[in-house]
């Protein structure tokens, strides 16, 4: 033990202190960040598996009767002065301050500064910084360095401000997805939630509480797509008829909803719209384009000549013939469940799971064209915006929606995507919270998503990550008093995570809970897979299975 003053004013750090706690002193305060010169040995623990200065570990600055929490973000073996000894230098970032009557703030209200001691934070000390969020009595991860805490979670601010889950290939994002949806699902018995479920993974992990649309299953009809929708999928905007066909289309679609409404006695009148969810006959629609494709009119001089619209839609109803008779775009042009204006509500039913005792809905697009995809999410997210937009009931029904592989259905460059999509996806994110509709994106590459859906997102969960333009992109869009913490990413194991935003208390790294069941999305073995010599591979049945693309031949 070394006295805590000296005799000589001039020194003013205090003199080496090591007791239990007591792990070194502030040598550098630069704005958010502080060295710490680490006294304790960084290769031991102090109590069970807290080693000192290690990153994503937490040191506690007490001054003026608070204490200054910080999170160690790297360290290092650095000279104080030029042929001075080596010293171990912790750099912390500064996260939040426990104040004398036990509340944890974010941020810091007294900066600390030189000389002033750092300390190991302890369990209870980590309870009373929890504290804030425990009533939500939610969590789905433990503090990495002390599995002991449980991180609590404020899930209003995760779901309703949006969350990226972000990190390499097999760092544990589905994982991270299906522990905390199994979480939401055991504790809320009211819960809405639509997976977008590029690889068929989820299925697995939720045996009985979910409704599986399987890829050969999902069916969005085409009077379900809106005017702009329709015209992003059929209409080529690099022809020269492209504006043409557009004011043309409008007219025909508009004509062919305000026949349902009559025809049905729907009522709807001057409030119908070419975006109406309303059913029509699209093969009535297109009879009518084709003709005035064809249209003859006689001139002023009585002569037979080419209507105005003749041969505009030529390459339009060439492309839109095959696709109606293309089988992968069966499930808009031929649906067999929503066929009719009445089906609306059931397909509402079974997308938003409502009033059919199942509590999420699992759109397993495994099996659907990737060309289509964009459609699938384009049309979901937008119905799924609008329901609650015009549901005045919208607070007993707050929606979440998941988006795996999001830079695959919302790209960075709105070209390579279907624009329909981004705008519905987009939407959900600027104006979601306000309706009840918060969202989940999941990507590997978050540099190739789009910046508008990445942006909005308040909370991050990053996985290990080594891309180093993927881990410079999301720097910039944490918040700064976690950047530091980023440097971590590459080294993070699978299932570990830096968990930021306003979900939690302050930064942390956790340990995500392992799912039970897990999705199916664990790697093929090799070695196991070579090794079989017994079993005969059926080729004709995959066959079978691709030419009709079902899978449950
Ligand atoms: N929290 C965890 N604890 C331990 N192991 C985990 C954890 N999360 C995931 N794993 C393991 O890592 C494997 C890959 O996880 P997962 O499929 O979630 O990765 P991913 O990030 O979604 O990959 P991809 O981007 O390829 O979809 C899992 O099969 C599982 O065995
Ligand atoms: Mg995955």
């Amino acid at each position: 033990m070394i006295n805590q003053t000296t005799k000589s004013k001039e020194v003013l750090v205090p003199l080496r202190k090591e007791t239990e706690t007591n792990i070194g002193q502030v040598i550098e305060v630069r704005g958010d960040k502080v060295l710490v010169e680490l006294w304790a040995d960084p290769t031991k623990p102090l109590i069970e598996d807290y080693y000192p200065g290690q990153p994503g570990s937490y040191l506690k600055i007490p001054f003026q009767g608070h204490s200054i929490i910080c999170i160690a973000s790297s360290i290092k073996l650095g000279h104080q002065s030029i042929g001075g000894e080596m010293k171990k230098i912790v750099e912390c970032m500064l996260v939040g301050t426990l104040k004398p009557d036990n509340k944890f703030v974010r941020g810091v209200a007294i900066y600390p500064t030189v000389g002033l001691i750092a300390q190991m934070v302890t369990d209870d000390e980590l309870n009373k910084i929890f504290a804030e969020y425990r009533h939500f009595d939610f969590s789905f991860a433990s503090l990495a360095e002390n599995e002991r805490q449980r991180v609590p979670v404020n899930i209003n601010n995760l779901f309703a401000h949006h969350l990226a889950i972000v990190g390499n290939t097999g760092s544990g994002k589905s994982c991270a997805v299906a522990s905390i949806l199994q979480k939401v699902i055991k504790k809320y018995p009211n819960t809405h939630i639509i997976v977008f479920d590029l690889h068929g993974e989820y299925a697995a992990a939720f045996p009985k509480d979910v409704s599986i649309i399987e890829a050969d299953k999902v069916e969005l009809p085409h009077w379900l797509l809106s005017f702009d929708e329709f015209i992003d999928l059929n209409v080529d905007l690099t022809e020269l008829t492209a504006k043409n066909q557009i004011t043309v289309i409008r007219d025909a679609m508009l004509r062919a909803r305000q026949g349902t409404d009559s025809d049905q006695n729907l009522g709807l009148g001057a409030s119908l719209t070419v975006d109406s969810p309303v059913f029509y006959n699209v093969e009535d629609m297109i009879n009518l384009i084709r003709n005035w494709n064809i249209q003859m009119v006689y001139n002023d001089e009585g002569k037979l000549v080419p209507g105005p619209l003749h041969g505009v839609f030529d390459r339009f109803l060439i492309r839109f013939d095959s696709r109606m008779q293309d089988p992968r775009y069966k499930f808009i042009f031929r649906p067999e469940n929503y066929s009719s204006d009445s089906s609306l509500i059931e397909l509402l039913k079974n997308h938003l799971s409502l009033n059919n005792g199942k509590r999420m809905t699992v759109i397993d697009l495994s099996g659907i064209p990737s060309e289509t995809i964009g459609v699938v999410v384009a049309v979901i997210s937008r119905v799924v915006f609008e329901f609650n937009l015009w549901n005045t009931e919208r607070d007993k029904l707050p929606i979440l929606m998941v988006y795996e592989e999001a830079h695959n259905l919302i790209p960075r460059q709105a070209n390579l995507g279907f624009p329909s999509a981004h705008k519905a996806v987009e939407r959900i994110t600027k104006e979601g919270r306000k309706y009840g509709i918060g969202a989940i994106f999941v990507s590997q590459r978050p540099n190739e998503l789009s910046e508008t859906v990445i942006s909005q997102c308040n909370n991050f969960i990053a996985m290990r990550l080594t891309n180093p333009e993927d881990q410079e992109y999301v720097r910039k869009l944490v918040p700064d008093s976690a950047q530091g913490l980023l440097a971590m990413a590459p080294s993070l194991r699978t299932g570990e995570a830096l968990l930021l935003g306003d979900a939690v208390v302050m930064p942390t790294r956790v340990l995500i809970d392992l799912p039970c069941p897990q999705p199916k999305s664990s790697d093929i073995e090799f070695a196991q897979g070579w090794t079989e010599t017994s079993k005969e591979i059926d080729i004709e049945r995959v066959v079978k299975r691709w030419r009709t693309r079902r899978r449950d031949l």
